[in-house]
């Protein structure tokens, strides 16, 4: 089978529009306009015009060469039938230049209707999510090449509601662990429903320290979701180390049995690896675990655990650069889960691009950042990972999260002020390389 070579995208990041054709407010919405979240306030309203601009976009992927296109369907827009007709032209020109559709039905784009009810704290959001699978599955699964149900919890659950750092911006460790064990169940009961293959994206850690620290950090941030999903059970040593924050009252029976549907492949986001060590109550506590020091944790349980500042190189984000990280976690998924194919849905790099007086963006270190995810993937695959595709973050720059517009991952750049597209160096390597080793690195 050959590997396929993709980019992903996300609809918050990319679409704007963000008040057309029925389309209703979604958590990003409320939380980007509330003033000091986002960086300089800015929000997805016009983001890269994705909305408008699609067939440009798809252009481009076919230009690319690429084999599949990520992209996330915004929840907030599917209640009205041209939010569908929207996904259902973009899911047809894709298909008619032979790029395979890759759809997340959840990249963070909570209706802002279902938070005001509790969000992803309470078991309703779950069922809910089901409903909304199985429309958008009726609408699109006659054509869709592999639906992903969540973009990584771990962030949903995590950021959204103990650090606060991501929307909805709540600082309540019990109701992240609840928000971790809905989604997990979202994720089973949309796999009920939905037409075709399944798989799910998670942001799986790469965790090296002592092992204490290494396996409390692994529990919350890999095995919460890996447990129910693959091996249908949350990991004991999670349930112990968060008991002082809540009781696990909200899994009812059934449910770890519901999480642990088929997935036909596991997508895995790889950007940097996490260094951790166990603190022993001196020194003022380590944070640099990329999510801000001084505010609330993201780490609920890991009271005792430093996220130590890692040697560079550094991307625009701080975030050192190391392949190898890569190479180690797909070999560990390899060991634990050797039945499941992976894919790496996300890998990339945000720098401080420019567009050059000669109309050119020179990203040699995007072009080194990927050839090395590239070689560590290679690595991995020769060790026996069985690693089907990688996409890389992301086609275009777009708006990142809390940083706003400030941090640019595209391999294509993006003026903000015209729309105008403009390929990085790195997107003309990124199509070499899929000319050149179709059968992947
Ligand atoms: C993970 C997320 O899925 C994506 O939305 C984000 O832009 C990238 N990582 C980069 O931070």
């Amino acid at each position: 089978m050959s590997f396929v070579w993709g980019a992903a995208t996300a609809a918050y990041q990319i679409e704007g529009a963000a008040q057309e054709d029925g389309r209703v407010p979604s958590i990003w919405d409320t939380y980007s306009r509330t003033p000091g979240r986002v960086l300089n306030g800015d929000t997805g309203d016009v983001a890269t015009d994705h909305y408008h601009r699609w067939p440009e976009d798809v252009e481009t992927m076919s230009a690319l060469g690429l084999g599949a296109y990520r992209f996330s369907i915004a929840w907030p827009r599917v209640h009205d039938q041209r939010g569908i007709d929207f996904y259902s032209r973009l899911v047809d020109a894709l298909l008619e230049r032979g790029i395979a559709p890759v759809a997340t039905l959840y990249h963070w784009d909570l209706p802002q209707s279902l938070e005001d009810a509790g969000g992803w704290a309470v078991r309703d959001t779950a069922l809910r999510f089901a409903e909304y699978a199985e429309r958008v599955g009726a609408a699109l699964g006659d054509r869709v090449h592999t639906w992903t149900t969540l973009n990584e919890p771990w962030c949903s659950a995590f950021l959204g509601y103990a650090s606060g750092v991501h929307a909805p911006g709540r600082t309540e460790p019990a109701a992240a662990l609840a928000a971790a064990h809905h989604l997990n169940l979202a994720h089973g009961l949309a796999c009920q429903v939905l037409p075709g293959r399944h798989s799910v994206t998670l942001n799986l850690h790469h965790v090296r320290g002592d092992a204490e620290a290494v396996r409390k950090v692994d529990a919350v941030a890999n095995r919460i979701f890996l447990g129910p999903m693959l091996n249908g059970a949350y990991p004991a040593d999670l349930l112990e180390d968060t008991a002082r924050i809540t009781d696990w009252a909200f899994v009812h029976d059934g449910d770890e049995a519901a999480i642990a549907a088929p997935l036909d492949v596991l997508g895995v986001n790889y950007y940097s690896p996490t260094q951790v060590r166990t603190w022993d109550g001196g020194a003022p506590r380590a944070t640099a675990d990329g999510h801000g020091d001084g505010a609330a944790s993201p780490w609920v349980g890991c009271d005792d655990v430093e996220f130590v500042k890692q040697p560079g190189p550094y991307t625009a984000m701080g975030w050192s650069i190391d392949a190898t990280g890569l190479t180690e976690l797909l070999l560990r998924l390899r060991d634990e889960h050797p039945a499941t194919p992976l894919m790496i849905t996300e890998n990339g790099a945000a720098f401080d691009d420019r567009l050059d007086p000669d109309g050119r963006v020179r990203d040699p270190q995007r072009i080194d950042y990927l050839r090395d995810h590239l070689a560590a993937v290679g690595r991995a695959m020769e060790e026996g990972a069985d690693v089907r595709g990688y996409f890389v973050w992301s086609l275009l720059d777009n708006y990142e999260w809390a940083y706003g517009y400030s941090k640019r991952f595209g391999i294509v750049h993006v003026d903000y002020a015209t729309q105008e597209r403009t390929w990085k160096d790195s997107a003309g390597w990124y199509r070499d390389q899929i000319t050149e080793l179709p059968d992947g690195p």
